[in-house]
């Protein structure tokens, strides 16, 4: 009896953890909601409106009306929460892009469904969500775009509807998780090559032309112009989608990738003026990135964030100490803990000012106060104590917030434990290694900066033994070894 009492205490457990979002909500204001919500009105109204064009209507038509608008107005807030779902810190203007791309969709559908193939409607936009907001919310985007055909009257052939929908999931499932911009252009190339095939085999060899039209591109019903055309469409979004990014403030792999350059003159500003502080990212760099990869988090995310934390002490480097070359320290001049604590406060924002001023993305902007969450400044504290100065503990904290992500706060983890394990002894035990580690993870979980991460117990362990393979690694550079007696090397 006792232990199916803690089996369901177990399971309730469980389960309460996995109704904890991962990261909080961005809130959305009421202007935006209500802008959105008349787009979806629009959208709903474009593509039900032909039901009631028939003469004479009776009351069978405006219901069949009303039913599709509903239908169409709960599809689009399904689309939306989906969004929501997989992107929680998705912002208004995202949302915006979205339910906009599915309104063009619909007018598209409505002015040149006769000229233009679903093909190149459906699958361009399917390219742009699923790169800038997640493989569900594109195909949830798919499927609503495709069912929702505002004229009754055009029927798509279901050989044709069948191709569409595995070339615009294939595209949303490798949209989410290619890299870079090559494989995005083979992507563009692979797909309508796929798609002309595919028609060919299932809708008909005689609906081929190669080059005896007029209207070559814009002939509808024409696989090969058909394949051509969502080619084009697929290179043309491909070329926007940078556009789009700065404009949505949409987060690509691709535009990770190209933020963790280290040639960006902001990191290259950082590795010249802070080079104690560009050594210590790299170092973070490598344990933020394995226990990222242990857990299942998103590693692209985490190398950029890691890179920028701390580009706020560029501000003032020799501050820090890891920028500091033994003379003299700053801090000791000054002698005064309260300004010290504000010089240390002053790394998050002047971070926050450096990555508005080089336009990064919120979620990469966020590590910078994310990653020192409210933390004591335990040393300036306890001068102060030492000084008999009465002062509040708040005063010598970080201003927050805690971290909100899995990967913010297993860079705060990586941050805290970089400095004691680089001063660990080289003949120290992996025990020992562990128990540092352990000592400052529980310090941090104890001050309850993890709360709001949804960090598991189990993934707080795995987060240890990667920061321990990490550390052997280290040491295993860091031993030297013997040269033979000819000094000659193999
Ligand atoms: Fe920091
Ligand atoms: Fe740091």
């Amino acid at each position: 009896m006792q232990n199916i009492t803690t089996n369901l205490k177990k399971l309730l457990y469980l389960w309460r953890r996995s109704q904890v979002p991962v990261k909080q909500p961005i809130k959305i204001s009421r202007i935006d909601n209500l802008i959105i919500f008349l787009v979806c009105i629009l959208i709903s109204v474009i593509s039900s409106y032909k039901l009631l064009l028939i003469s004479p209507l009776n009351f069978a038509d405006i219901f069949s009306w009303f039913w599709t608008f509903t239908e169409i107005l709960i599809s689009c807030g399904v689309l939306i929460l989906v969004s929501k779902k997989e992107n929680p810190t998705i912002s208004s203007r995202q949302i915006f892009l979205i339910i906009t791309l599915l309104l063009a969709v619909q007018v598209t559908k409505l002015s040149l469904a006769s000229a233009i193939s679903p093909l190149s409607m459906i699958i361009p936009p399917a390219l742009i969500i699923s790169q800038g907001m997640g493989s569900i919310t594109s195909l949830a985007w798919v499927s609503i775009a495709s069912l929702i055909w505002p004229d009754p009257e055009i029927i798509i052939n279901n050989n044709l509807f069948f191709i569409l929908l595995v070339c615009a999931s294939i595209v949303s499932l490798l949209g989410g998780r290619i890299r870079s911009r090559a494989q995005l252009l083979q992507l563009s190339i692979f797909v309508p090559i796929g798609s002309l095939l595919s028609q060919w085999i299932f809708i008909g060899k005689d609906k081929i032309s190669f080059f005896n039209k007029q209207d070559f591109v814009l002939a509808n019903g024409d696989i090969f112009s058909d394949s051509v055309l969502l080619a084009i469409a697929m290179l043309f979004t491909i070329l926007f989608i940078p556009i789009f990014e700065s404009i949505f403030g949409l987060l690509t792999k691709a535009r990770l990738l190209e933020l963790a350059d280290k040639e960006k003159p902001l990191i290259r500003r950082l590795s010249l003026e802070a080079p104690g502080t560009f050594e210590h990212t790299l170092l973070i760099c490598g344990l933020a990135e394995e226990a990222t990869r242990m857990i299942g988090g998103d590693i692209d995310l985490i190398k950029t964030g890691a890179l920028y934390h701390d580009v706020g002490k560029l501000h003032a480097p020799n501050w820090f100490i890891e920028n500091q070359d033994g003379s003299k320290n700053p801090h000791d001049e000054l002698d005064d803990p309260i300004k010290s604590a504000e010089v240390l406060q002053a790394h998050v924002d002047e971070g926050l000012k450096f990555a508005r001023k080089n336009r990064l993305p919120k979620p990469i902007a966020n590590f910078i106060p994310e990653h020192q969450g409210t933390l004591k400044m335990g040393y300036f504290f306890q001068k102060a104590k030492e000084k008999n100065l009465d002062i509040n503990e708040y005063y010598f904290r970080y201003k927050g917030p805690i971290p909100q992500s899995k990967e913010t706060a297993i860079l705060m983890l990586a941050d805290g434990c970089e400095a004691a394990l680089r001063a660990m002894n080289i003949n120290a035990s992996d025990k020992e290694a562990l128990k540092t580690i352990s000592n400052i993870i529980y310090s941090r979980k104890k001050d309850g900066q993890l709360d709001d991460s949804n960090l598991s117990k189990g993934e707080i362990f795995l987060i240890k033994r990667s920061f321990l393979n990490v550390w052997k690694r280290i040491r295993h550079r860091r031993i030297q070894y013997p040269t033979n007696k000819n000094n000659t090397f193999s």
